[in-house]
Parts: structure tokens; sequence; C-alpha cells
């Protein structure tokens, strides 16, 4: 296992305490990750000494600026094994290289009658930008199902393949349930029909290690905030091919290569893609968030969060009273959803909250799955490189509290 105890001292925010004097147990990097100083140093240092805006200018501060953007590019593509940087463009989040696919792609290629296929574990990212493109555009969007235990049923999933959908998206890695997918297997699945795949790697690119040339798939997304890195700043890699089929997204300056009274012509890639002034010195730290992870080892990582994740999978499935949600914890990333008797998630992780305690409460942007389990919410605690079994010790000591609380 890591030692998460040094780790944690790379990271500033473990040096505070939360109401009044408790330690800060941090058990929510499924919505985001802490930083460490590096990144925190990187982009201080951006500001102070090498800060212009990129791509523009002949001075001295644009060139550094720029060449340490394109570094970071370089780093990130490296990081996921992206064969060639140009395929890789920089977004605001998962959510917007989502989008952006929607409408370049998505409205471009998609027409009446034609199918999507989705599956019912799907984060709001996932789902709203195709029931919009599916509005406008009179398309038909397919889910597949997910089994008793809260895995893909990958019979329905072929089953869900023979209405030939054009586009196939799905998620990596569950927010809610943990579940990992078998996405190599389901891009290879969907190709032979001729599909489109589109990967949602917002839980999977933090926490274990991905090649995305060796999944294979058309489109995968994620984000820097998730991983160390600095908000503002999420990635979409693309085919090659269908970058350069597809229009621009946004229009404006750095996307276009010539524009004159009567039109314009778009840029080369990955420039097309990326309008306006990007997030210059948070790509730069995301950069060094990528060094940061390497630094430690991405296998190193996801065996540490596997550790974890069944010592809390353990002590929390004797807790009477608590029903976890999806598979047993060798299925799973460093991901436990679950409730409390009848208690609110909200109420649990107020209680929580006063022992320095911080999870989730809610329906962690995946309404639909809520509702297909038959629950309005519930609690989710999600594990990093900087946890470790004295966390999931509080954990359940805090969850005896709550239900000391509640009675
Ligand atoms: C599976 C999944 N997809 C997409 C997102 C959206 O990520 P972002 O808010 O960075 O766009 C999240 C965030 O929680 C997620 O867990």
């Amino acid at each position: 296992m890591l030692n998460s105890r040094n780790i944690r001292k790379d990271f500033p925010i473990f040096n505070r305490l939360v109401n009044g004097d408790k330690r800060l147990v941090y058990l929510d990097s499924a919505a985001s990750s802490q930083k460490p100083q590096t990144v925190l140093d990187i982009m201080n240092d951006v500001y102070e000494k090498h800060y212009a805006n990129i791509h523009r200018g002949i001075h001295a501060l644009a060139e550094e600026s720029t060449e340490l953007y394109e570094v970071a590019r370089k780093k990130v593509s490296d990081f996921v094994h992206i064969p060639d940087p140009t395929q890789m463009i920089f977004t605001r989040n998962t959510t917007e290289s989502i989008n952006l696919v929607a409408y370049a792609w998505g409205r471009k290629f998609l027409k009446t009658g034609d199918h999507i296929l989705l599956t019912r574990m799907e984060h709001h990212s996932n789902l709203v930008p195709w029931y919009m493109l599916a509005k406008e555009k009179d398309v038909k969007i397919d889910f597949t199902e997910i089994d008793e235990q809260g895995l893909l049923d990958l019979e329905d999933f072929q089953k869900q393949l023979n209405h030939k959908p054009k586009l196939v998206a799905f998620a990596h890695m569950s927010n809610v349930l943990g579940v990992i997918n078998p996405v190599k297997k389901m891009t290879e699945m969907a190709h032979r029909i001729g599909a489109i795949v589109l990967i949602d790697g917002a839980q999977s690119v933090p926490h274990l290690p991905v090649d995305i040339q060796d999944i294979g798939a058309d489109f995968y997304a994620f984000s820097a905030h998730k991983m160390c890195g600095p908000t503002g700043v999420g990635i979409l890699y693309g085919n090659k091919k269908l970058l350069n089929e597809m229009d621009p997204f946004l229009g404006g300056g750095d996307m276009i290569r010539k524009v004159t009274y009567d039109g314009f012509q778009p840029n080369e890639l990955p420039y097309k893609f990326e309008a306006g002034t990007p997030a210059i010195a948070e790509a730069i730290g995301f950069g060094a968030a990528i060094d940061y992870l390497s630094g430690i080892g991405m296998k190193e990582i996801h065996s540490h969060e596997c550790q974890i994740t069944a010592y809390a999978y353990d002590a929390l499935k004797e807790t009477a009273g608590l029903t976890i949600l999806g598979p047993s914890a060798e299925k799973r990333g460093g991901v436990i959803s679950f409730t409390l008797k009848d208690i609110h998630p909200h109420d649990v992780a107020q209680v929580l909250d006063s022992e320095g305690i911080a999870v989730r409460a809610g329906h962690h942007c995946a309404m639909p799955l809520h509702q297909k389990l038959d629950i309005p919410a519930s609690t989710r605690a999600s594990f990093y490189l900087y946890n470790d079994e004295a966390d999931i010790d509080a954990l359940v000591m805090g969850i005896n509290k709550v239900k000391k609380v509640f009675g």
C-alpha cells in the first residue's frame, strides 16, 4: 500500500482542521480531488514569471507560456497513450468534452430515426447532451440494462446493438456504483456493428492506468480537477478522421486559419476545437498533476485504492442497517455509495461533517440510476491516494454516531 500519511504532506489542505479541531477526512474525491503543492506552485510560477496569452504574441512571455501550455498537452497525451497530441483537445471539463461531440459530430452526422445507445448507469453529463440532441434531430435513445449486482448486462448490450446505433456512449467507471466496465470489449462489440464509441473517463483516468489507444474508442473524455489538477480544464481525445470531418464547436479566436467578411476557414487540429483564450495556467497545472501522479505510479494508486475499497467494503457491510449499492469490492474502483436505514443521506453527511468527514450526499448527478434503484438519494464515500485505513475507521465510527443521533 502507498504511505498515505506521507502523501497527505504533499497536499497543503490536510494541514488544516475542520469544524474546530477535527482532522480532515476527505472522502469526496469522486466529486473533485485535492491539489498537491507542486500543482499550486506551478500555477503561481506561471502568473509570476511567464504569463501572457498563448499562440498569438511575438514576445518572450507569449512564447514561454505557449511552450509551457503545449508541453502540458504532450504530458497529458502521453499519460493516457494518445498517439498524437493534435488529437487531444483542451476543454473545460468532461461535460464540455461530451457536449462538443454531441454538438459537432452528432448534429452533423445523425439524422431522424437514428439510434444512440447509452447505459442505465450514466452521469447526467453523458445523458443530457444526448437528450438535447435527440430532441433536435429526432433520434432514438436506447439504454443497456444493469444486472442485480449493478454490473452492465453485456448480453443486453449485444441485444441493444441490434438496433444498429450510430453512437454508443458509456462510462468507464460509474460514479455511483463504482463498477469498472469492460470498455475494450464493449468498444470492439460496438465497432463490429459500425458504431462510433465515446467513453466517459471522468472516474477512470484519475484512478486506473488508462491506455486510450489500446481501448480503441473514437472519443474519450476526462477532467483535470478529479486527478489532482485544477478546475477549468478537461480533455477530449478524438479519432483524427472524425475530428477532421466534424465542424467546429465554438467559433472565435484561435480556432480559425483565416477570416474574411465572407466567412472563415477553421484552424488545424487541435486548435479547430479550442476557441478563445483557454485556462492557460490551469492547463500547465494539469501537466504538473500528471507529473505528480506519474511519480507515484497509476498502477500503485489503483492497487492502493483497491485495498482501501476492500477494507471499507468489509467494514461497511458489517454495519447494521447499511446497504451498499453495486457489486462486491473486487469488481469496483474506489467508490462506495450506500443507504443507511431510512435516514436521509443529507442527515448522514451532516453528522459525518461534524466529525470532519467529507462525503457526498444526494443523487451524484445520476438521478435516473437512483430512480432505477428505487431510492431518492444515497451517501457516497470515495477514495484516493491520500486516504488510508484510518480514514475508513473514522467513517465507520461516524456512521455509528449517525445511527445513535437518529435512534
Ligand atoms: C462519471 C462522470 N462523468 C462526468 C462527470 C462530469 O465531470 P465534470 O463535472 O468535470 O464535467 C462526472 C463528475 O462527477 C462523473 O463522475
